[in-house]
């Protein structure tokens, strides 16, 4: 019983969890991670083999259908995929309503959910509550053809939301080319006819999607699964993953962190900011995480990856700051009390060294994300038992009853 009758229930002791600290609402085969020890798994393998030995796609199939593809699998998923990059023509006519200025996750966010409405065939409302719940050969085909499409098409979505804030025309994706060196080509296209997507930047790219493939049930990832559990179209769902994603504190954090270390100006300044941090004056971007508590596994492979881009664009005038800002954190109690450490988000130095606005960072976390959200839905969509539809409880902390006062009677 609760301590007033608006939080009696008959279902047994309501546990109050604000921002879900410690509660979980599903049970998961895909990714594990361990925050205090620092490890993150996708189907048991560990992150650092994948990023030296895997691909985005591979990883993709792995996420996705749980095991590591034959060479036959690999070879059917990557061709479904890339022939599914295509988007109707209608596309077009929607990207072209957005101001010149919108923010590019804003477009990607009506994007992906616009194109519910161009498949019809992918709608459990209109075909079938069951569609994707039977486990049968008809509903897991139905699935994979959405998995496809909206693999296929976030990167030609992702890119003409990025041109179009140019006012360059679209580029209809290629054929040849890797799943990161067509998205590379849309966006950089111009008309070249032996342009080719820089290889270091290509590979570089494909690990970073990688590393942002899942992350089990973070706010975007929750929010796609509690979306499709009322068993609406995946691309509403993966939309709706989309907008938790836009946010500062999940994805919107490496463009975040861009703009913090631009504001702090160089790395003298950098005590001065970390003491307005303590004061909470400012906040750390691409610093903290609800789950780990010592350094994010990824952000290992993020500065390696970072070597490599360097390389080739040259390093980037934050990185010095960024550095600085790294070790003063670090050897700080506050931090250290707070086992505070570099999250992923750093990566925005080597998206701001390869040319790409500040605002399309948040995109290129997207894109490879789908994958992961679409892995949970997958996962969810064929649980044993059927789907079971999201609704948490609440603990009531308004007024008890009271009656109806008429307008005129009022005080
Ligand atoms: N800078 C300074 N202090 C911080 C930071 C930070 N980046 N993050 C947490 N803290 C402090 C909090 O103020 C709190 O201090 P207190 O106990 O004295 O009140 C303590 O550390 C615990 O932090 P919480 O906010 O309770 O941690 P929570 O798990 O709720 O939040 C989050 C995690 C949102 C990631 C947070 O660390 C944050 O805002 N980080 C900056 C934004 C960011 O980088 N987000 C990306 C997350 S990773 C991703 O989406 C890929």
């Amino acid at each position: 019983k609760g301590e007033r009758e608006e939080n009696e229930t008959e279902k047994g002791l309501r546990v109050a969890d604000k921002g879900f600290l410690n509660t979980a609402v599903i049970s998961s085969e895909i990714t594990y991670i361990d925050g205090e020890a620092g490890i993150l798994r996708y189907r048991g393998y560990p992150i650092e083999q994948l990023a030296v030995h895997s691909s985005f796609l591979e990883t993709a199939y792995l996420l996705i259908y749980g095991a590591l593809p034959s060479r036959k699998q690999y070879n059917i998923f990557e061709t479904e995929v890339m022939q599914h990059s295509m988007t109707h023509a209608d596309a077009e006519v929607l990207f072209r309503a957005f101001r010149y200025d919108a923010h590019p996750m804003s477009i990607l966010t009506s994007a992906f959910a616009s194109l519910g409405s161009m498949y019809a065939e992918a709608n459990p409302s209109l075909q079938g509550q069951n569609l994707y719940t039977k486990g049968d050969a008809a509903s897991i085909a139905a699935m994979d053809k959405q998995i496809y499409r909206l693999i296929g098409k976030a990167t030609t979505l992702a890119a003409m939301a990025y041109r179009i804030r140019q006012g360059r025309d679209f580029v209809v994706p290629p054929a040849g080319l890797s799943y990161t060196g067509s998205f590379l080509y849309q966006m950089d296209h111009l008309g070249e006819e032996d342009y080719v997507p820089s290889p270091v930047l290509e590979k570089a790219l494909d690990v970073l999607f990688l590393l942002h493939a899942d992350h089990e049930l973070n706010a975007s990832c929750t929010t796609v699964l509690q979306t499709a559990s009322s068993l609406v179209d995946p691309y509403s769902a993966i939309s709706a993953g989309c907008a938790s994603l836009y946010g500062p504190l999940h994805g919107g954090a490496n463009e975040a962190v861009i703009r913090m270390l631009i504001s702090i100006g160089s790395p003298d300044n950098v005590p001065a900011f970390v003491e307005q941090v303590k004061k909470r004056e400012k906040v750390l971007s691409g610093f903290g995480h609800r789950v780990y508590k010592t350094s994010d596994p990824r952000s290992f492979i993020v500065r390696k990856t970072a070597d490599e881009v360097f390389k080739v664009t040259g390093k980037d005038e934050l990185l010095e700051t960024a550095m600085r800002l790294h070790d003063v954190a670090m050897s700080d109690e506050y931090f250290i009390k707070r086992k505070l450490a570099p999250n992923v988000d750093f990566c925005g130095l080597i998206y701001r060294a390869m040319g790409f606005p500040l605002d399309f960072f948040p995109v290129l976390f997207a894109v490879p994300r789908v994958v992961g959200w679409l892995a949970h839905w997958r996962q969810m969509m064929l649980q044993p038992g059927g789907v079971k539809i999201w609704r948490p409880r609440q603990i009531y902390v308004g007024p008890t009853k009271r009656d109806y006062i008429p307008i005129d009677s009022r005080v």
